[in-house]
């Protein structure tokens, strides 16, 4: 137990390496990751990112000239759900249309293929 601050500096390279399980906690205050360079967070199977916060205010942000968000697997998809909890398939999503002038049925339209 350490009741004070406490900093590992190292002037090269820190490994932390567990056979099981690693976890970092915060009880009250904030946590940050800060790359000097790039940033690889990789996961071999399910990769969650969760604001506890009842999902209420909760963001995601990607700030900067040319931020993106790519899914490159295939069958990958995002998706999202609207004001009433509906969700929606970026790469599955229809949309609706109203009847033509003349009361004509119009089709939906189809998902975007690029
Ligand atoms: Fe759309």
């Amino acid at each position: 137990l350490i009741r004070g601050d406490y900093a590992v500096t190292s002037l090269k390279n820190i490994s932390l390496l567990a056979k099981d399980q690693l976890s970092a906690t915060t009880i009250s205050g904030i946590m940050s990751y800060i790359s000097g360079s790039k940033l690889n967070m990789k996961s071999v199977n399910t990769m969650t990112i969760k604001s506890e916060l009842l999902g209420i205010g909760s963001s995601l942000t990607f700030s900067g000239i040319g931020s993106s968000i790519s899914a490159s697997g295939i069958g990958s998809t995002v998706t999202a759900k609207n004001g009433l909890g509906v969700a929606i398939e970026l790469t599955g999503h229809i949309h609706p249309q109203p009847n033509d002038a003349d009361g004509d049925v119009q089709l939906p339209t189809l998902a975007p293929i690029a």
